[in-house]
């Protein structure tokens, strides 16, 4: 019988010593759940574990033997180990049965919990380390680049200019939520391109140098749909792609965004600003999701080593974007094609600021191959109200058509405008296009897209 749980063992088993484990910060409950479920499965445990976020990484057994210390509970208190964590899903949870342990081995592990939680335990593991097949003598040095939502705006115009390096050997995976394979339509069959149907919410395995981690949809109509989905790409996604990069020593970089500083009360918005984001609203599940990524890709560097890049994108347009997709560049455009009126968001006066693709993915390619780590804005400083773009527009390509108001969504922030200083002096970029001269570029595509020709 087992001496704490009292479970009864099959005549003859005799249960071998305990096992103890235990884990970082619970971050997710499906892997504490997995977790959990193994081990209350197996009568020889009756330790519980102190879940973290790596139990998603195919490596995470390593990770919790390289912190071999444990934690201890009964079958019973590991269902209500599972409740605190649930609850407390934050924080590092301590279970133990009272009595069986001593008190010093709790406050150490109570220490122990106190630096995890407030990341004093900073790896000092160099980077991980790329297959040895990489290092042999006759490999061809290919890159091999992995763009995770690469079939959607940004992603397919990353491939795009990736693809032009005959040096690189690009993949793309997709669920084609928001993006589709047409944009791809060229690449398709190229003996350096391949195209899998994924969902990063899933596992993925795969030999790679470079991660460029964009799967997650962007437009609030999308990532409004399912919130619930959003945020599980945000989060699990992430976590699945950091797991990736771990384990095959890969560079990854996120797309994380400006909406991480929700309605800034600092303007133009610098990196070190934390942002003012409503935990709760109806933007929150990509908001909150992308501060959790970008928190993961921290984790990961300090904790593993691992080479991360974070990029925040301000508004970006251009070809290829979703027509109807609810993003206001392309709304106004789509909207002036069909002659039908520009519906402005209440009350107008909102400012945005719009990056054309081209110099987008030039900013994101070098974050990837620079040296520093971000988080950088990449984004275009001229600054715009909703207003004066629906003007701009209207000159551009109908000016006989009407502007409207319509009654603005929860949230919307006020202002948006980046401070690229960072991204001119670490990156030596700036963007050159103006508004002005990426419409007509953008023109072209869409109208070829409704059908519709110049007058
Ligand atoms: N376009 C912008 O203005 C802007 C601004 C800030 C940040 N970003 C970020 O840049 C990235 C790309 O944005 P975009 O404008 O190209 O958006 P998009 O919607 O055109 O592209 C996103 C792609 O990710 C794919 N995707 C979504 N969920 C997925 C999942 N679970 N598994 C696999 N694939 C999935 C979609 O099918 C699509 O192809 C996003 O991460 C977005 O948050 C974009």
């Amino acid at each position: 019988m087992c001496e704490i749980c009292h479970q009864q063992f099959k005549p003859g088993y005799t249960a071998p010593p305990p096992i103890f484990r235990f884990g970082g910060l619970p971050m997710n409950l499906r892997g504490n759940w997995q977790i959990a479920r193994r081990d209350l499965n197996n009568p020889r445990i009756i330790a519980m574990v102190a879940a973290d976020h790596s139990l998603l990484d195919p490596e995470y057994d390593e990770y919790a033997a390289s912190t071999s210390r444990s934690i201890v509970c009964c079958r019973t208190l590991a269902l209500i180990f599972m409740v605190l964590l649930i609850i407390r899903h934050t924080l590092p949870v301590v279970v133990s049965r009272a009595g069986n342990y001593s008190l010093s081995l709790i406050m150490e592990i109570l220490e122990m919990a106190k630096e995890a939680s407030n990341g004093s335990r900073v790896s000092t593991k160099p980077p991980p380390e790329p297959s040895p097949l990489r290092r042999a003598k006759f490999f061809q040095a290919n890159m091999r680049v992995l763009v995770t939502g690469g079939a959607g705006f940004i992603g397919s115009h990353l491939v795009d200019k990736l693809m032009q390096n005959e040096k690189n050997e690009v993949i793309v995976v997709d669920n084609y939520f928001t993006g589709s394979k047409d944009n791809l339509r060229q690449w398709i069959g190229h003996p350096r391109f391949e195209l899998i149907r994924h969902d990063v919410t899933e596992p993925l395995f795969v030999e790679v140098d470079r991660i460029y981690h964009l799967a997650c949809p962007a437009s609030p109509i999308f990532y409004k749909y399912n919130p619930v989905k959003t945020i599980k790409t945000n989060v699990v996604g992430t976590l699945n792609m950091l797991g990736l990069a771990k384990r095959v020593g890969a560079r990854i970089l996120l797309t994380s965004t400006s909406e991480v500083y929700g309605d800034p009360l600092v303007h133009p918005q610098t990196e070190d600003y934390w942002g003012n984001v409503n935990p709760i609203g109806v933007r929150s599940c990509y908001d909150e999701g992308k501060r959790v990524a970008e928190t993961l890709m921290y984790d990961y560097h300090r904790l593993h080593g691992v080479e991360i890049r974070i990029a925040r994108i301000f508004n970006t347009y251009g070809p290829r974007m979703n027509l109807d997709d609810g993003r206001v560049v392309s709304n106004f455009l789509a909207q002036a094609i069909r002659d039908e009126p520009l519906t402005v968001q209440l009350p107008g006066t909102q400012t945005r600021s719009f990056c054309y693709v081209s110099e987008m993915v030039d900013g994101l390619t070098r974050l990837m191959e620079g040296d520093h780590i971000g988080p950088i804005n990449i984004g275009n400083p001229g600054e715009f109200t909703m207003l004066e773009l629906a003007e701009t527009v209207k000159e551009m390509i109908n000016p006989k058509v009407k502007i409207t108001t319509v009654e603005n969504t929860p949230d919307d922030p006020r202002q948006r405008k980046p401070d690229i200083t960072k991204a001119k002096e670490l990156l030596g970029w700036e963007p050159k296009i103006k508004l002005n001269g990426g419409i007509p570029l953008m023109e072209e595509d869409f109208r070829k897209r409704l059908g519709i020709s110049r007058k």
